[in-house]
C-alpha cells in the first residue's frame, strides 16, 4: 500500500495531510499568448504546519495560491492537476461549492488590507457578516465574538472599533482587522499573500508574530507568501522557491538553509539585508530580469541570469531532482556546493562572466540603473 492509499483509509478527523497538490498548472489565454503563470507544482501541507513561498515579483506565488483556492475562475483561465483537501478533490468545484470552503475551511490575507476591506461599511460589520453567513449565529452573539475576534488580534478598546471605518485606523491596525476576518470563521488553512509589504517595517514583524500566534493556538495550517526568505526562514517548517511558474527549489527549511542546491536561491538569499550588515550596505540585487511566460527560454528558466550558468543550461531544462535529504528537491545542473557547481562558478568567475551571463548585461533592469 502506497502512503496515499494508507492516508485515504484514515477517517478524515485522523488525517495529518490537509491540503495534497499534485502537478497544478495554471495558464491564462492573452491577447498576446498563453501566460504560464504556474507550471506542474507539487506539495503537500500538514495540520498545523506552515509553508514558505518565496520568489521575486511575478513568480506566480499569487496566482498559485489563488488557484489552489478556487479564486481565479473564467474561461480564459485553464487550471489543470490535482487540489486535494482533506481527501476530496476540489479542482473541479464551481464558485458555489467553493463558497462552503472559502472562510469556514480556507481563508486569506491579502498584501494591502485598504483593497480588501470595503471601505464605506463599519468595520463590525465586516467582521459580524461572514460570522452570520457561515455559522449561522444571531446579530448579539455574532457582535461578542467579533469583540472576542479584535482582541485577540491586539486591537485595543474593540467595542468601539466595531462602530468606525477602515480608514479611521492606520496600516497595521487595518492588517490586524483583516486578519480577524480571515480568522472569524476558524479556517483550518490561512494564506498570508504578502500580509506585510505595505507596512512599516516595525509593524511588519508585529504581524507576522500575530500569525503565528494564532496559528500556533488555532492549530491553523499557513501558507506564507513573500519574496524575502529572511521572513520565512524561522516561520516556516517548508519552503518552496519558485522562478518563473515553476518550483526551483523546495525543502524543509533547515534542509534548505543549511545545503541550498539552487543558484537562484542563493541568488535571493544574497538579496536580503541582514542585521549584522552596516546600514545603507549594497545588496546584491539580482541582475537582469524574469523569464517570458509566453514564450519560455528552451534551457533553465533561469540561466540568463545565473553566476553558474554553462552552455548546458541554455539547451536543456533541467527537472526537478531530489537530493539526498528526503523532502530536497531542486533543479539545477550545476548545484551550489558541488564539484561540478564550484567548478562552473569557478569557470564563470575565472571568465568574468560569473556577476550575471554576458547575454543579460546589456537588458538589465531598473536595478542597475
Ligand atoms: N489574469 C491574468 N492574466 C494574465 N496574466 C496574469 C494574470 N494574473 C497574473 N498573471 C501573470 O502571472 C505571472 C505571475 O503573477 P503573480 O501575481 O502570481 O506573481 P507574484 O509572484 O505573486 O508576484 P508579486 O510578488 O509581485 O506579488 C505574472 O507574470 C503575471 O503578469
Ligand atoms: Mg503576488
Amino acid at each position: 500500500m502506497t502512503a496515499t492509499e494508507a492516508d485515504t483509509n484514515l477517517s478524515v478527523g485522523q488525517r495529518a495531510t490537509l491540503l495534497e497538490v499534485v502537478d497544478l498548472s495554471t495558464t491564462f489565454r492573452t491577447e498576446r499568448g498563453m501566460v504560464h503563470a504556474v507550471d506542474g507544482v507539487t506539495f503537500t501541507l500538514d495540520r498545523g504546519r506552515t509553508l514558505g513561498i518565496v520568489g521575486e515579483s511575478g513568480s506566480g506565488k499569487t496566482v498559485l495560491s489563488r488557484s489552489i483556492m478556487g479564486l481565479l475562475s473564467g474561461k480564459n483561465v485553464i487550471r489543470t492537476g490535482s487540489v486535494k483537501y482533506e481527501g476530496t478533490e476540489i479542482i473541479g468545484y464551481s464558485a458555489k461549492q467553493m463558497s462552503n470552503v472559502w472562510g469556514a475551511e480556507m481563508s486569506m490575507v491579502f498584501q494591502d488590507p485598504m483593497t480588501s476591506l470595503n471601505p464605506v461599511m463599519k468595520i463590525g460589520k465586516q467582521i459580524t457578516e461572514s460570522l452570520r453567513r457561515h455559522l449561522g449565529v444571531d446579530k448579539d452573539e455574532a457582535d461578542k465574538t467579533a469583540i472576542a475576534l479584535l482582541k485577540s488580534v491586539g486591537i485595543p478598546a474593540p467595542e468601539q472599533r466595531l462602530g468606525e471605518y477602515p480608514h479611521q485606523l492606520s496600516g497595521g491596525m487595518r492588517q490586524r482587522v483583516t486578519i480577524s476576518i480571515a480568522l472569524a470563521c476558524g479556517p483550518k488553512i490561512l494564506f498570508a499573500d504578502e500580509p506585510t509589504t505595505a507596512l512599516d517595517v516595525t509593524v511588519q514583524a508585529q504581524i507576522l508574530d500575530l500569525l503565528d500566534e494564532q496559528q500556533r493556538e488555532r492549530h491553523m495550517a499557513m501558507i506564507l507568501v513573500t519574496h524575502d526568505l529572511g521572513v520565512v526562514r524561522t516561520r516556516a517548517d517548508e519552503i518552496i522557491v519558485m522562478y518563473g511558474g515553476k518550483v526551483v527549489e523546495q525543502a524543509p527549511t533547515s534542509t534548505l538553509f543549511a545545503s541550498m542546491k539552487m543558484p537562484y536561491t542563493e541568488a535571493l538569499l544574497r538579496s536580503i539585508p541582514r542585521l549584522d550588515m552596516p546600514s545603507h550596505t549594497r545588496l546584491d540585487a539580482i541582475p537582469g530580469r524574469p523569464p517570458n511566460l509566453i514564450s519560455p527560454p528552451a534551457g533553465c528558466n533561469f540561466a540568463a541570469r545565473c553566476r553558474y550558468v554553462q552552455p548546458r543550461c541554455l539547451e536543456e531544462r533541467p527537472p526537478l531532482v531530489a537530493a539526498a535529504d528526503p523532502g530536497h528537491f531542486y533543479r539545477c545542473f550545476f548545484p551550489v556546493g558541488t564539484p561540478e557547481g564550484d567548478a562552473a562558478l569557478q569557470a564563470n568567475i575565472s571568465a568574468g562572466t560569473a556577476v550575471a551571463a554576458p547575454a543579460t548585461r546589456s537588458s538589465t533592469t531598473s536595478e542597475e540603473s
